[in-house]
């Protein structure tokens, strides 16, 4: 009799487990999508073709990079791998078995080398490049300038000496990459250190970067091939002007702010105030002075374009999918598709590009006072260009 119990027991737990590992296994396949579920930038194509291939020509996609190979032999670069501080100090640019580096020599012996590991730009104006130490990553002291073709001192590093040590925090990889796992480690009593894991960083800006996770859009839209109208994604037509400029601003409004919570993320529709504040400054009585360096949505702001109509947003003129990048003709279209009938003065309408290019005028490119860099030999610095967006008679 009491054989037979156990037995009934024993039989019975297996059924009630064999039952609950079968809801499992289930769970597993079905567990549905939610709203922060990330697809992956692969899963795009099979729906969004011609906007996947589009959007690889855009410097977003490739605004992060790992290196790897020869590739800073056979690009654009190098024209000339040494860069000499002075007579005694060089950093020189070497292909080594593991990699290429950066090596700093002082008076002919090697002091300090350091891998290239990650690129920072798409090469439209600048590489800067990154290096990990452990959980670390630390900026390299040369960056590449396209502009004079040649390695210069990295904006902001001092021009006596080799710096190996700037760390790159989350900051630049929120702006520049779509998703790195950070960890705040206590180092000291009193201090903390962040340290970034390399194995989950995915490189450049990939589509629901911009869009939100799209998980289950994706499951949905798979599940549902007849269905016409987007389903779980925001719809951009259908978000105020401030929240379509904000979807932008999270990466162009600078990196003077109080940050609140990682903007990894944020999604369009989103407040940007849950992410960052204001810094609060002891001259507030002063209008803050903006750099023509990563704060297009200020400068925007502060032009009659904006204040006068209650349409423009950077879309208006960007296409984020395609590259547009110095098609002056198609961005002077953007302008006339408002201004029909323009009071431009005799003089004005003599210069052969009124017709055709209204930005070298009204969006003039400026000196970044924030960024210029160091040739080699001392104190000769160079400008960094960019358009203003504050739109206006210059
Ligand atoms: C199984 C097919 C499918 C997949 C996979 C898919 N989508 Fe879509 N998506 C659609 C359909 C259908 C629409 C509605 C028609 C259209 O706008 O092209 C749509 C529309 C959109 C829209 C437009 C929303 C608007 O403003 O109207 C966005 C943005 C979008 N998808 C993003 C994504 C992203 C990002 C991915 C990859 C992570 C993705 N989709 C993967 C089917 C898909
Ligand atoms: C996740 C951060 C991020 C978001 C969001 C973002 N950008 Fe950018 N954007 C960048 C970075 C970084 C670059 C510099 C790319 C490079 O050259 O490496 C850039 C470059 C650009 C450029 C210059 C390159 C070109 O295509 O001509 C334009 C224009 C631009 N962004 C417009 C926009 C617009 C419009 C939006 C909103 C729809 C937007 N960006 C959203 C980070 C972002
Ligand atoms: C708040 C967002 C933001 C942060 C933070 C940020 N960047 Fe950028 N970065 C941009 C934008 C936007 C551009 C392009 C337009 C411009 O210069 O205004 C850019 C341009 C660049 C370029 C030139 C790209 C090219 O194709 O010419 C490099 C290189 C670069 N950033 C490296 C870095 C590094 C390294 C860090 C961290 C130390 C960093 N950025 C932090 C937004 C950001
Ligand atoms: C830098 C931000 C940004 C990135 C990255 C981006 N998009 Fe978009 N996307 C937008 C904006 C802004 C709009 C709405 C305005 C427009 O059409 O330009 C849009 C519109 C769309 C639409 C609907 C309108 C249309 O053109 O059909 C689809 C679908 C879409 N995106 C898919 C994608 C896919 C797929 C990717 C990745 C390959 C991607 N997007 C990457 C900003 C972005
Ligand atoms: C969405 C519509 C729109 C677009 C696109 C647009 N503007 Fe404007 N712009 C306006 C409005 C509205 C005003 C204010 C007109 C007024 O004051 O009567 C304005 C004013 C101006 C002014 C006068 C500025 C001043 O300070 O007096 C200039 C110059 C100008 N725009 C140039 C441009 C150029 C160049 C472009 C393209 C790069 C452009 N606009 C794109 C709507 C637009
Ligand atoms: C009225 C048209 C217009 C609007 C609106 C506009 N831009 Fe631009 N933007 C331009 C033009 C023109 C250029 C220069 C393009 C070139 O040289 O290839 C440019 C260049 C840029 C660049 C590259 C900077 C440089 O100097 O290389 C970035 C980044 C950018 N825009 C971001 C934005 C963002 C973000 C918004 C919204 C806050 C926005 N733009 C709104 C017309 C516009
Ligand atoms: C050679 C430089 C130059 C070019 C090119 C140019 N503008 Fe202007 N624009 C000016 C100047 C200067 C003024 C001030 C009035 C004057 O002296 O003509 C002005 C005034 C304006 C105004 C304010 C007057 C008004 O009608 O409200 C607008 C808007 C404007 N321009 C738009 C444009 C657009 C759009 C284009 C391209 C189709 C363009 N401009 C091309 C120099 C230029």
């Amino acid at each position: 009799m009491k054989g037979k119990k156990r037995l009934f027991l024993i039989f019975g737990s297996i059924a009630i487990l064999v039952v609950l590992f079968a809801q499992c296994m289930n769970n597993k396949k079905a567990a549905p999508a939610t709203e922060n579920t990330i697809a992956g930038a692969a899963t795009c194509k099979q729906c969004h073709a011609a906007i996947t291939d589009s959007y690889l020509e855009n410097p977003h996609q490739h605004t992060s990079h790992p290196i790897e190979g020869d590739e800073l032999l056979n690009g654009p670069l190098p024209h000339s791998s040494v860069f000499a501080f002075d007579q005694h100090l060089k950093v020189v640019v070497e292909k080594r078995d593991s990699g290429m580096y950066q090596v700093a020599y002082l008076d002919g012996k090697e002091t300090i080398a350091r891998r290239f590991d990650i690129a920072f730009g798409a090469g439209v104006k600048a590489y800067t490049y990154g290096s990990w130490q452990g959980n670390e990553l630390k900026q390299l002291p040369l960056s590449y300038f396209k502009t004079i073709q040649s390695w210069a001192n990295s904006p902001g590093f001092p021009s006596d000496r080799v710096y190996f040590d700037r760390p790159i925090g989350l900051r630049c990889l929120e702006c520049h990459s779509s998703f790195v796992n950070r960890k705040m480690v206590q180092d000291g009593p009193l201090t903390v250190k962040e340290e970034l894991d390399g194995k989950s960083l995915v490189y450049g800006i990939d589509c629901e970067r911009c869009h939100g996770p799209a998980g289950k859009h994706v499951e949905f839209h798979l599940s549902h091939p007849e269905a016409k109208a987007a389903k779980y994604i925001a719809i951009y037509k259908t978000l105020t002007r401030q929240q379509k400029i904000d979807a932008c601003a999270v990466c162009h409004s600078g990196n003077n702010w109080e940050v609140q919570q990682s903007t990894f993320s944020f999604k369009p529709g989103d407040d940007i105030k849950r992410y960052r504040s204001a810094k609060v400054s002891l001259n507030s009585s002063k209008e803050p002075e903006y750099d023509v360096h990563g704060t297009q949505s200020q400068l925007l702001e502060k032009s009659k374009c904006f204040m006068k109509s209650n349409t423009i947003d950077c879309s208006s003129c960007h296409r984020t999918h395609e590259n547009l990048k110095g098609n002056l003709t198609i961005y002077s279209q953007r302008c006339m598709s408002c201004h029909t009938t323009i009071k431009h003065s005799q003089a004005t309408l003599a210069n052969a590009m009124v017709k055709t290019n209204c930005i070298d005028c009204h969006m003039p490119k400026q000196a970044s006072k924030m960024i210029s860099f160091q040739l080699a030999g001392k104190n000769q610095v160079s400008t960094y260009l960019l358009r203003t967006h504050r739109i206006a008679v210059y």
